[in-house]
């Protein structure tokens, strides 16, 4: 079994996230308290061609650990080459198959969700995987089915238990759903009750006390937070406290909240990243409103954060918005 399933610990994962779950936004999770964490995907025949920019993505750190690559594509023989280079070089600490992604750049290839219409092929890439590296073990995450007419999560779970793979994430909508409307935990949790291999939910986690209700009432092996975490982080942290404690921390207070994203802009821009978006901070203005959401006044400093440049710009946001508001958030 995964170690980081051993014991009844009850892991919470970090969801890989396209564009977001960058190694400087991971490390940001760590320090709060994510468990385990993901790479986003990246296409598996691309890392064969040596992509440098995928090579990058898919980089971690030591302190990351545990931490899987997620890779994505059609054909098990390129993905398990893909596999081997992997292991060869990085030695995660799994490997990740994507059988979710509703994209449709990713379904014309005929990966990510496309798959979930044809479970035999997603048994054969997972066996192709699991031969390929002896080491490394192999994981795969799906969504429920293609659509409400097509649930396939109880056969798929079945399929790539038999395959060989070591755990299954569960993203409990369909492909059709996209990102909208309520996971389907009901089926989340019928899997969980017949698969050996560990289940961990997904979809719509928002609290701590999702965590311990859904940890009560399903026989999932851990949990995956996903959108919540891009505008708070400090999700983990409540998360931890909770499972040890039995009642959630005090909220970080406006102070901590602005250190944290003026120290996560700087370990975004210290880092070497070849793409040219990083050149500046327009291309992180959402993030920064993300991470301001819910915060006292955050509406009136949304147009002064949509005009921040350098780390100047975003430094003279804070301070003003302190000036204006700490005193009621402490
Ligand atoms: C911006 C964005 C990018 C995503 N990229 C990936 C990805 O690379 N791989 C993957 O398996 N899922 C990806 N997902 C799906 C999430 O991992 C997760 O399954 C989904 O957001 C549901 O969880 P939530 O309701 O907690 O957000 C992405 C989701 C979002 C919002």
């Amino acid at each position: 079994m995964l170690s980081w399933f051993q014991n009844d610990k009850f892991p919470i994962y970090l969801a890989p996230m396209a564009r977001v779950t960058d190694i400087v936004f991971r490390q940001f999770c760590k320090e709060q308290g994510a468990d385990v964490m993901v790479t986003e995907f990246v296409q598996a025949d691309a890392l064969t061609r040596e992509d440098p920019k995928l090579w990058e993505t898919v980089d971690f750190t030591e302190e990351q650990r545990p931490m899987g690559v997620q890779i994505f594509g059609s054909n098990p023989v390129s993905m398990a080459a893909a596999a081997r280079l992997l292991e060869d070089r990085l030695q995660p600490d799994f490997i990740d198959i994507n059988f979710g992604c509703p994209a449709d750049r990713v379904i014309c290839m005929d990966a990510g969700s496309s798959l979930l219409r044809k479970p035999a092929k997603i048994g054969k890439i997972t066996a192709a995987l699991v031969k390929a590296v002896s080491n490394t073990p192999i994981t795969v995450k799906i969504r429920t089915g293609w659509d409400d007419n097509n649930i396939v999560a109880t056969e798929v779970g079945h399929i790539v238990e038999s395959e060989g793979a070591q755990a299954l994430t569960i993203h409990g909508r369909t492909k059709m759903q996209g990102y909208s409307g309520e996971a389907n935990w009901s089926i989340i949790a019928d899997v969980a009750s017949k698969l050996t291999i560990p289940v961990i939910g997904n979809g719509n986690i928002c609290s701590a006390q999702d965590v311990i209700r859904i940890r009560e009432q399903t026989k999932c092996a851990g949990l995956m937070i996903g959108r919540v975490a891009l505008g708070y982080p400090w999700i983990f942290r409540e998360i931890k406290h909770y499972l040890e404690h039995g009642h959630v921390p005090s909220p970080p207070s406006l102070e901590e909240r602005w250190k944290t994203i003026i120290e996560y802009t700087r370990r975004i821009m210290a880092r070497p990243f070849r793409d040219e978006r990083h050149s500046d901070l327009r291309w992180m203005r959402p993030k920064f409103i993300a991470l301001t959401k819910g915060m006292e006044g955050s509406r009136k400093i949304r147009g002064s954060l949509g005009k921040v440049n350098q780390i100047e710009d975003l430094e003279l946001v804070a301070e003003k918005h302190l000036e204006n508001y700490s005193t009621f958030c402490n």
